[in-house]
């Protein structure tokens, strides 16, 4: 902890519509000048929480504090922020130029201006934003990513210490949205802003903010860096929901040892094995698989069902067989001390799952060598396998953004 004041604080936020609890127990510092994403599936409680800071929503329990003075009971307009919506919410009767400066002529007196700062400081922001020469034009008269634009700018009008963002570009096209992206992270870096951005897409959570919170069902699953909330998920739910990641039953026995499927019988406790598609690696079989015995701990032999070209990365679809967690041998990281049995050795009792379907993601210059029906060998690092309590059941976890 610093001696200086976070730019927000939240404390124990807690939030019921009815019986409905949707948040539990959030807490969170945000530091000054800070790109915060909060990421998380639909109805996870992302608007809500965003809410709540600005003062739209009352927490039902907690505290917020803003620069070191809580604004728990604050009305929004005592509060010191500024907020883009998913729907551009423009007047639709001013132009342009009397949207962006609505607050600055109506707002709270502390932000009202004389009409000659007033032009001049709309005319500042619409520069900052690129519409310099829009100004003059209605919000019907312009494109999404222009209204969107102006909502960015009407925000920023009273130089507010703290702005908001609720999935400001999920309404736009995937280009437009791809540019404003940009822009946002730039002018965010430009003025110092600490910014909040709500959203539910892992991609532009990833590459817009500093520091992600990852959100389900209410509570904060995770806090961190982008690279640290892919690299290193907090937990199945973090590792399923953020990138696109393999996702495989297994359980630990009683004396610590990973082994595929459920538990069964000799009783151990259920894991749920993770491995990025990145982290697997494919090599195609010339002739039919040889005997599954010969192969080096690690690796299976599999079927290439399919590919997709992504660009920089071809993606395949491999069925493996069910012996595939035989290959995992030792050394596996996670919750649990790992197993030092030798690979291959089956718990009695234990369930083996079925076939599995695995994605891998190879270097796209290969694509030729890969061809679907063809059997391949596949290896499974030990060292890039995290193991987490079960969260749900086994598939392919894919990231919603992607
Ligand atoms: N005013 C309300 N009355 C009752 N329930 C509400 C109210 N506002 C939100 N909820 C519920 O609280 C939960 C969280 O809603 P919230 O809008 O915060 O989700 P979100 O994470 O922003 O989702 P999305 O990505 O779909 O926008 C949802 O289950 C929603 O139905
Ligand atoms: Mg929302």
């Amino acid at each position: 902890m610093t001696d200086r004041p976070a730019a927000l604080a939240l404390e124990g936020i807690h939030k019921t519509f009815g019986s409905f609890v949707a948040l539990a127990d959030v807490s969170l510092r945000v530091e000054e000048g800070a790109f915060v994403a909060f990421l998380g599936p639909s109805g996870c409680g992302k608007t809500t929480l965003l809410r709540i800071i600005a003062g739209l929503d009352r927490q039902s329990a907690g505290q917020v504090w803003q620069q070191g003075r809580e604004v728990s009971d604050l009305p929004p307009a005592r509060r010191d922020f500024g907020i883009v919506f998913q729907s551009y919410a423009l007047f639709p009767n001013l132009t342009v130029e009397r949207n962006v400066g609505f607050g600055l002529e109506n707002g709270p007196r502390a932000t009202r201006l004389a009409p000659a700062q007033r032009r001049q400081r709309v005319a500042e922001l619409l520069d900052l934003v690129g519409l310099a020469d829009q100004a003059r034009k209605y919000p019907a008269q312009l494109s999404g990513g222009q209204q969107q634009r102006v909502g960015l700018a009407r925000a920023l009008a009273s130089s507010p210490s703290l702005l908001l963002l609720d999935e400001p570009l999920s309404a736009l096209d995937a280009k437009v949205r791809q540019r404003l992206r940009g822009e946002i992270k730039a002018l965010q870096r430009c003025l110092g802003l600490t910014t909040i951005m709500v959203t539910h897409d892992q991609e532009e959570a990833l590459s817009m903010a500093d520091q992600v919170v990852v959100m389900n069902k209410g509570r904060l699953e995770q806090v961190g860096a982008p690279r640290d909330i892919y690299r290193h998920p907090a937990n199945a739910f973090v590792a399923g929901f953020v990138g696109t990641i393999n996702v495989l039953a297994g359980h630990r026995t009683p004396d610590g040892h990973l082994r595929p499927g459920a538990p069964n019988g000799a009783g151990g406790t259920p894991v749920t094995v993770c491995l990025r598609p990145e982290d697997i690696q494919c090599q195609p079989l010339e002739a039919d698989a040889p005997d599954a015995d010969a192969l080096a701990e690690g690796h299976v032999h599999g079927i290439l069902q399919e590919t997709e070209f992504l660009g920089p990365v071809l993606r395949a679809h491999v069925r493996v067989p069910a012996l595939w967690p035989a290959a995992l041998g030792s050394g596996i990281p996670g919750p649990e001390a790992p197993g030092s049995e030798a690979p291959g050795s089956e718990a009695p009792g234990s369930e083996a799952p079925g076939p599995q379907a695995l994605i891998a993601d190879l270097p796209a210059a290969q694509a030729h060598a890969f061809q679907p029906g063809r059997p391949v060998r596949v290896f499974l690092p030990a060292e890039r396998l995290r193991c987490f309590p079960p969260e749900g059941g086994t598939g392919l976890g894919r990231g919603a953004g992607s």
